[in-house]
Formats: structure tokens, C-alpha cells, sequence
């Protein structure tokens, strides 16, 4: 089918909830992806940091082969080699030391609010949540609640209750919010959909300090900026500032849908058996994605890699006196460019010159490609940004 036959089935079929492009991905290769046509993509996007090995990695694809052929499912009433191993390797990795593996970034929030409050329970505390403006943590009800955009909750409610939003890097607002009904803040060290901003490290110090004096969860969604996307395998890792609980998904496996929640044993001892569970989460097909991605980002390197090449975009972008533009943001390859304007038309020129970005929080143009994406394809990602940039200002 052309890409123009499946635009028309998907319109008349699935849910309108997706504003798509046009096309239609049937193949990807490394950091490129061809449609049904054969038309040939950089992908700068990377699955909105999903795909952090880019597309068909051989190392990936024969873990899965063989653990697909092995076993795909398992109940939780029972153990897979693949769940302990990528449960040793999470814990390991991230200085927590209790796993429970989910499907989704959404579901990986969830839990964390549960976790959490069971445990300001446990001490007393009320269960109330404190998120920051310019937060994204999910469009299930409680992770929307979080996500405090009203423009996204609009229609959807009653909103769960318990949820307060302040704003963001400012310590003296979370000071005030703080109550006996406090339970946790949650917080993107690195924020994504909202534009790419970046917490303070003093601010997360400040914010550690207060979380430590009144016993407080500090939650660190690391669902988007963690995997070794910032240069550090999580973001949190450039302040030295440690969470109770660390949400993860996204990028964990490879492209397989996965998330992941990691909490102290301090905390996650509030959690008593039939407390939570999944059907799906953490079966042996999915965590050995996850296994296999890590090892992958461990074995090539992929950290001091990311941090290199988002240093070279940095240094590039901010350099080249591009149109319109305001700001560059980021760490590693977790890029975000403002401009004057919205972007959603620059987003669309470039796509019909063959490079896949995004459009966030209107004027951000939002790049988050493999990690191991090659030097000559962020050479034309850049070259096919002031193309498009030059040719839309003409047509103004
Ligand atoms: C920081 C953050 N948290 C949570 C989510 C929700 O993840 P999912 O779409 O897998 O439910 C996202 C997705 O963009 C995210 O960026």
C-alpha cells in the first residue's frame, strides 16, 4: 500500500488522537528509516528517545530471536532468568536497589505515586504529590494529574485528587508547598515535552536537603533523559544528586515497550505482596530488550559518545546564526532549539527533505536521535535544518 492508502485506512480506523505525517515507516537501518514507498529518512527523533541503539541493532535483534524462540511469556507468579539478570543490571547501574518492571513510561509513573505514598503512609504522612510547571509524566489519570496541564486534562475530568504543581527550579516555592499532607515531589531532571529545561543542580540539591529534613519521596522521572541520552547513563547523575525513586521506560528496551520503576530499600519496604502488579511487565521478552540495550550502551561506549556529539551540535548550533533563532538547550543528545516561531512548519520541511525531528512546547524543535547516530548524518541533519529554515523564511 502507498503511504497515501494507509493515511486514508488509518483515518478511517484508529482513534483520532495522533495528528500524523503522511507517511507510512516499513524498514529502518542504524539511524535511517524508509517508508513504504522507499523513500529514505535520517531519523533525528529516535522514536521520541526510544530507539537509543537506532534501528535493527544486531545485537539486539539476536537476543530477542533467540529469547523469542525460547520463551515469550511468563506470569509474575513465577521467575524468568531474563527479569533477574536486567533487575541485577538495573540495580547496579543506578545506585537504588529494588526493580519492578512495567510497560510504558505512564504505568512506570503510576506505580512510583504508589509506592510513595504507601510509604509517606507507612510514616505518618499524608498523600499528596508536588510536580513542577512545564512537567510531562503520562496521559494515564494520575501520571495526567502530575502532568498539571490543564489544556491536556480538559474534558477528562474529575482529575484524581492529591496533586499540586509549583513552579519549576524554584526552591523557595517548594519550600511553601511542603505540608503534613506532602508525600513526594516528582520531577524530570531534564524536562522533554515541556522544551527541554534543565533542573538546576542547586535547586535539586536544595530540593534533596528539604526531601531528607521532612522525610519527604523525591521522585526523578528519568523516563525521557535517562539510558545514557544525556552522556550519563540517567541525567541525575551530572548533579550527585540521588532519588528515592527513579522512573524509567522509553529507551530501556531498545524499542520494545518496557518501563521500569527503581525505589531505595527504604522506601520500597512499604510495599507488602499484592501491593502492586502487571500481567505483562517484566516478561522475559521485554526484559531481555532491556538486558541486551544496556549492555549494548555499556559495550559501544554510547555514553561519552552522546556526550561528544551533543557537544558538537551544541557548539555547531550555536554558532551558526540560524533564523529566528533564540536559544539552544540540552545535554548530550537531548536537544531542544527555540526559536522566535512555531516550529511545527520547520518540523514539516525538514521531513520533505528526508530528516525526522519534532515540535515541542510550540517554538522548540526537539532532536533526540540513536545514540550511536553517525557523524556524516548530524552533518546533514544540520545541513537540511538551515535548508529548510532559509526556504520557509523566503515563502514568509
Ligand atoms: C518524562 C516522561 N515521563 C513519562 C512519559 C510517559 O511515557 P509513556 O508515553 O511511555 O506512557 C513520558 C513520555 O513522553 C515522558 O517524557
Amino acid at each position: 500500500m502507498t503511504n497515501k492508502e494507509n493515511s486514508d485506512l488509518d483515518k478511517k480506523y484508529y482513534l483520532q488522537a495522533f495528528k500524523r505525517y503522511p507517511i507510512t515507516l516499513a524498514r529502518g537501518q542504524g539511524s535511517h528509516v524508509w517508508d513504504v514507498e522507499g523513500n529514505e529518512y535520517i531519523d533525528a527523533l529516535g522514536g521520541i528517545a526510544v530507539n537509543a541503539l537506532g534501528h535493527n541493532h544486531p545485537d539486539l535483534v539476536k537476543s530477542l530471536q533467540e529469547q523469542l524462540s525460547r520463551l515469550i511469556h511468563v506470569s509474575n507468579f513465577y521467575l524468568s532468568e531474563a527479569q533477574v539478570k536486567l533487575s541485577e543490571k538495573l540495580v547496579q547501574l543506578s545506585a537504588l536497589e529494588r526493580v519492578f518492571i512495567t510497560n510504558s513510561g505512564a504505568e512506570s509513573v503510576e506505580g512510583a505515586i504508589k509506592i510513595a505514598r504507601k510509604y509517606a503512609h507507612s510514616i505518618g504522612r499524608g498523600g499528596e504529590v508536588i510536580s513542577f510547571t512545564g512537567a510531562f509524566h503520562g496521559r494515564t489519570l494520575a501520571s495526567l494529574a502530575a502532568t498539571g496541564k490543564k489544556q491536556m486534562q480538559k474534558g477528562f475530568d474529575p482529575m484524581p485528587g492529591g496533586f499540586k504543581q509549583i513552579p519549576f527550579n524554584d526552591i523557595e516555592a517548594a519550600r511553601n508547598a511542603i505540608s503534613k499532607e506532602t508525600a513526594a515531589f516528582i520531577i524530570e531532571p531534564i524536562q522533554g515535552e515541556g522544551g527541554i529545561h534543565l533542573a538546576d543542580r542547586d535547586f535539586l540539591h536544595a530540593l534533596r536537603k528539604l526531601c531528607n529534613e521532612h522525610n519527604i519521596v523525591l521522585i526523578f522521572d528519568e523516563i525521557q533523559c535517562g539510558m545514557g541520552r544525556t552522556g550519563k547513563m540517567f541525567a541525575h547523575e551530572h548533579t550527585g544528586v540521588k532519588p528515592d525513586i527513579m522512573t524509567l521506560a522509553k529507551a530501556l528496551g531498545g524499542g520494545v515497550p518496557m518501563g521500569s520503576i527503581l525505589s531505595s530499600e527504604k522506601v520500597s519496604s512499604a510495599i507488602d505482596f499484592g501491593d502492586h502488579g502487571t500481567t505483562f511487565g517484566g516478561n522475559p521478552l521485554a526484559c531481555t530488550a532491556g538486558l541486551a540495550t544496556l549492555e549494548a550502551i555499556e559495550k559501544e561506549d554510547l555514553l561519552s559518545r552522546a556526550g561528544k556529539k551533543g557537544n558538537w551540535l551544541k557548539n555547531k548550533i550555536n554558532t551558526l546564526q540560524l533564523p529566528g533563532f533564540k536559544e539552544f538547550r540540552g545535554k548530550g543528545l537531548m536537544i531542544g532549539v527555540e526559536f522566535e516561531f512555531g516550529t511545527k512548519p520547520l518540523v514539516a520541511k525538514m521531513l520533505e527533505k528526508g530528516v525526522l525531528v519534532n515540535s515541542t512546547a510550540d517554538t522548540v524543535l526537539r532532536m533526540l536521535p540513536a545514540l550511536n547516530i553517525p557523524q556524516e548524518d548530524l552533518e546533514k541533519v544540520i545541513e537540511v535544518l538551515i535548508e529548510s529554515l532559509n526556504e520557509l523564511k523566503t515563502h514568509d
